[in-house]
């Protein structure tokens, strides 16, 4: 049985060499089970099984309108999705669930990578089990992990640039003139760590403007509320909450209302995401701006394993163009918004 799978795969390879391959038995591996060195192909199939390692967040809703982007697109092209939606933020959690994908022998893998370093091993252990895996809104350790080596492609948005986009509207908006709270997303995040990089360079050089204080609150909305009663009591000239994404800013508001302050009078709050509340928050004046980070992955996502598949070259970074909605826009977004 095993050695079956070992002629298949490699027959594979054969008929595919105008692809980057590199398939065979590794010495180190004691096993029958073929070992790729290099980039898997993916044949042309009519239907695939693709695994979909998505993280564990609770459930805000920027997390639940990108795995129903990935489920839906899944279900249009009559590809079966295997999903397992996990239990916990434990990014070790996350690994046991790319072992299953790896083990139940998927086509192709999906993976939102919760932490950059602990998911790294587990693209390189897909790479090796001969599955062609797409990183899709997070990445990981490139030193472990290698793009066009590992892993094909790396869909996102540009956290940099979202982070840098919230310091210019808000440089402009204040005239150069703030106190800043900042709430990171997860700690060894992606959007966490390249978020905070973009905003706080700019803002670095604004001899006006000043960073107050800059923590964690995980990309959670009970977080995020925590943070803030305690971060405004301690630093009370903030005048500047910057959340890294929607679901915090909606426990800042809470937090804000509960101190009596008026969101958006004593204290502006800058945002990402572009959820429907956030934007609804807009227009009530309770979110200054929201800088876009677009969660529907599924029909690229998709499109570029097709396209991998019937051998055309693929980027090995492709980046989402994000917009940012203010007092200006919110109104016309409004009915796209998730
Ligand atoms: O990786 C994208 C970020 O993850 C989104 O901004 C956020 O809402 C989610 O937690």
């Amino acid at each position: 049985m095993k050695s079956s799978k070992v002629v298949n795969v490699c027959t594979l390879v054969l008929a595919s060499c105008v692809v980057l391959v590199g398939c065979g038995s590794d010495k180190e591996d004691k096993t029958s089970e073929a070992v790729c060195n290099e980039l898997p192909p993916l044949e042309v199939k009519d239907s695939y099984r693709v695994g979909f390692a998505q993280l564990w967040e609770d459930h805000g809703p920027w997390r639940d309108a990108n795995t129903a982007s990935m489920q839906d697109e899944a279900e249009k092209r009559g590809y079966e999705l295997v999903f397992d939606p996990g239990t916990s933020s434990n990014p070790s959690e996350q690994v046991d669930r790319m072992k299953a994908l790896i083990d139940a022998k998927v086509d192709a893998i999906f993976i939102a990578p919760h932490d950059e370093s602990v998911l790294a091993p587990s693209v390189v252990a897909a790479r090796r089990a001969c599955i062609p895996t797409f990183l899709v809104d997070r990445a990981v350790d490139p030193d472990v992990a290698r793009p066009g080596e590992d892993y094909v492609s790396y869909l996102a948005s540009d956290f940099r640039r979202e982070g840098e986009q919230a310091a210019e509207w808000l440089i402009e908006a204040t005239k150069g003139k703030a106190k800043i709270i900042e709430l990171e997303g997860t700690v060894g995040s992606s959007p966490g760590v390249q978020r905070k990089q973009g905003f706080d360079e700019l803002i670095e050089k604004e001899p006006g403007m000043s960073i107050l204080v800059s923590e964690s609150a995980d990309f959670n909305e009970d977080e995020g509320y925590e943070a803030t009663l305690r971060l405004v009591k301690k630093y009370p000239t903030a005048d500047v909450i910057y959340s890294h994404n929607d679901a915090m800013s909606f426990g800042v508001i809470r937090a804000l209302e509960e101190l009596g302050k008026v969101p958006g009078e004593d204290i502006l709050v800058v945002s990402i995401d572009g959820t429907k509340k956030a934007t609804q928050y807009i227009l009530d004046g309770k979110i200054a701006v929201v800088v876009e980070c677009n969660p529907k992955f599924g029909p690229i996502a998709f499109d570029t394993m097709e396209g991998y598949a019937r051998g055309e070259k693929v980027a090995l970074r492709i980046s989402n163009v994000d917009r940012v909605f203010d007092i200006t826009n919110a109104a016309e977004y409004l009915p796209e918004a998730y």
